[in-house]
């Protein structure tokens, strides 16, 4: 079977990661979380303290973009794919909600995106890439022979990351995850540069009544069709 990169687009939760790990799994492709790659900046911002409550020092973040090195690799103490910043895994703590708080924010800087978006391209060059985001089938890979645009309501979202976080041990309230969904939302989609929109060749899945594996099947059948 001819490789093929998928983009899977979307808010927050509503399974995107977990559809494209699993697609990765089953077919041997390389799964590229973009999400972390925002976050990672982001982390590497508030570890510099330049980003803290309303300060974001923009300027020393863009200038340093050239010290940020970011690479996916095996975790074998947990045995899942993990984003490296500067040699050091940083799963968990890009999953805090500190940096949920200011990622939007840093990821609407155009300077930013550029960054990431030519690391993007670079690990789609060979194909056999699932990337999920934000702007992967609008901007990053357009020309992504499948695209999925995932879409759930903001409650289901919000319990469904809860509850991930209450199992990795990150403390936050129900509450405090809806908010920060709603806020993200709002932010990514109203963002100037590259806002979460569906492309208009992406095909609209709402995974709210769908079991994981019935919507992988799915899927699966969907990517044979384009290989
Ligand atoms: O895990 P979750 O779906 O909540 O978010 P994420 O995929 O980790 O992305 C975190 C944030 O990074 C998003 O809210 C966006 O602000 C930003 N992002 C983006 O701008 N473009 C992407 N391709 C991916 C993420």
């Amino acid at each position: 079977m001819k490789k093929i990169n998928i983009a899977i687009d979307g808010t927050s939760s509503t399974g995107k990661s977990t559809l494209a790990k699993q697609i990765a799994n089953k077919l041997n492709y390389i799964y590229i979380d973009s999400g972390a790659m925002y976050r990672c900046v982001t982390l590497f911002a508030i570890q510099n303290n330049w980003l803290n409550g309303s300060h974001f020092d923009k300027e020393s973040l863009i200038e340093s973009l050239p010290d940020i090195h970011l690479k996916f690799a095996l975790n074998k103490e947990k045995n899942d794919q993990t984003i490296f910043l500067n040699g050091i895994a940083v799963e968990d703590e890009i999953r805090s909600m500190e940096v949920s708080n200011a990622v939007s924010r840093v990821a609407a800087v155009p300077e930013i995106r550029r960054a990431m978006v030519r690391l993007q391209h670079e690990f789609g060059k060979d194909k056999g890439v699932v990337m999920d985001g934000r702007d992967i089938g609008t901007v990053v890979f357009p020309n992504a022979e499948l695209k999925l645009f995932l879409t759930c309501s903001p409650e289901v979202r919000a319990q469904r990351r809860y509850e991930e976080m209450q199992q990795k041990g990150i403390s936050a309230s129900f509450e405090q995850v809806l908010s920060n969904i709603k806020s993200r939302d709002h932010l990514d989609s109203s963002r100037a540069d590259s806002p979460l929109i569906k492309a208009s060749d992406a095909l609209e899945i709402n995974t709210e009544n769908r079991s994981v594996n019935e919507l992988l099947d799915h899927v699966l059948k969907l990517i044979a069709k384009k290989s």
